[in-house]
């Protein structure tokens, strides 16, 4: 908590204000998240499950038997197709789920012992790079980055995953990378302000959260969600928009915040990317492309990387 607590007053101090997206993610977030990949205007889950589906079998062959370490798994869901190409007819897999949200992360564990009982499941629950020193003792292994949860990363953020990332996993261990494609800009800022008023749940549940945790006292009805993609950063950028002017308090800190009437906070970012620059990208890391995979409108595209 005092970690969120410091977080909280470092970002709603700095200029532009924002908050970290991890904290999106407590058991309500996760609840919240899963029913978001459920509404009609937000492709990317079902976009990608299908893709999964279709190459999961492919990806199997290529791979060989490795152990399957999934970072912000979440519900799992999608990664089913995986578990059930890599167990085949009568084998095993180690599956190593990695999640900040206990809640998801136990919700999954459980549903996966039941549905794929050749499965051995073991959960990390932490950060991403918490699992990073477990990856030679997994080896042969293949880090599933999944949703295009990539996409959260800022350019920063990203460097050091990728250089962290490629200085743990072992030479010819696989990388399997979701990304959310660039595409017109009406059908991203749909999918980030869905009719049914679930992604706007979700965001403003940040704040809601640090109402719980951080005794906050925020009131959230006079706060609202903006969701908007800059062509120019091609990213969708979500934020939240204080209508009127509101005291925010840390009580773990025993600090307050003033936010104006009319600012807005940044609270998550979600980067769509090019398939040529991905590939790019991750070459300068060692990261080799062996197969990608996209859907016939290439909305969202899935890499098989190697580690060389
Ligand atoms: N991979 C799933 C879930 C995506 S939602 C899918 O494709 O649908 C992003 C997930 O990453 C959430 O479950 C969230 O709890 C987790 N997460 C976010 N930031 C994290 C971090 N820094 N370390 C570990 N998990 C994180
Ligand atoms: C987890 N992540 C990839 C989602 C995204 O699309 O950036 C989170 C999300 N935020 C709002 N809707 C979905």
């Amino acid at each position: 908590m005092s970690e969120f607590a410091r977080a909280a007053a470092i970002g709603l101090t700095d200029t532009p204000r924002w908050l970290p997206c991890r904290y999106l993610y407590d058991a309500e977030g996760s609840a919240l998240f899963d029913k978001i990949t459920e509404q009609p205007e937000y492709y990317p889950t079902r976009t990608e499950a299908a893709i999964l589906e279709r190459a999961a079998t492919e990806i199997r062959g290529a791979t060989g038997p490795v152990t399957l370490i999934e970072l912000g798994s979440g519900s799992s869901i999608k990664t089913s197709y995986l578990l059930s190409a890599y167990t085949g007819a009568n084998g095993t897999v180690s599956y190593v789920p990695v999640d900040v949200s206990h809640a998801a992360l136990r919700s999954a564990g459980e549903r996966i012992a039941e549905e794929h009982p050749q499965v051995d499941v073991v959960g990390i629950h932490g950060r991403y790079e918490d699992a990073f020193p477990l990856l030679r003792q997994h080896s042969p292994c293949m880090v599933l980055f999944l949703g295009s949860t990539v996409g959260n990363f800022n350019h920063v953020e990203s460097l050091v995953f990728w250089q962290r990332l490629a200085r743990h996993l072992p030479r010819d261990d696989y990388v399997l990378l979701g990304v959310d494609l660039v595409k017109d800009k009406s059908v991203l800022e749909k999918a980030y302000n869905d009719a049914a008023g679930v992604t706007r749940a979700f965001t403003k549940n940040l704040l809601a959260r640090m109402n719980r945790e951080l005794g906050s006292g925020i009131d959230l009805d006079q706060v609202e969600h903006v969701a908007l993609y800059s062509e120019a950063w091609q990213r969708v950028e979500v934020y939240v928009r204080f209508r009127t002017a509101q005291t925010v308090h840390i009580k773990p800190l025993a600090t307050t915040v003033e936010i104006g009437a009319g600012e807005r906070v940044m609270t998550e970012i979600s980067r769509k990317f090019v398939l040529d620059d991905v590939t790019k990208y991750l070459s300068h890391f060692g990261l080799h492309v062996r197969r990608v995979y996209t859907d016939d409108r290439h909305w969202f595209g899935v890499l098989l990387l190697q580690r060389s």
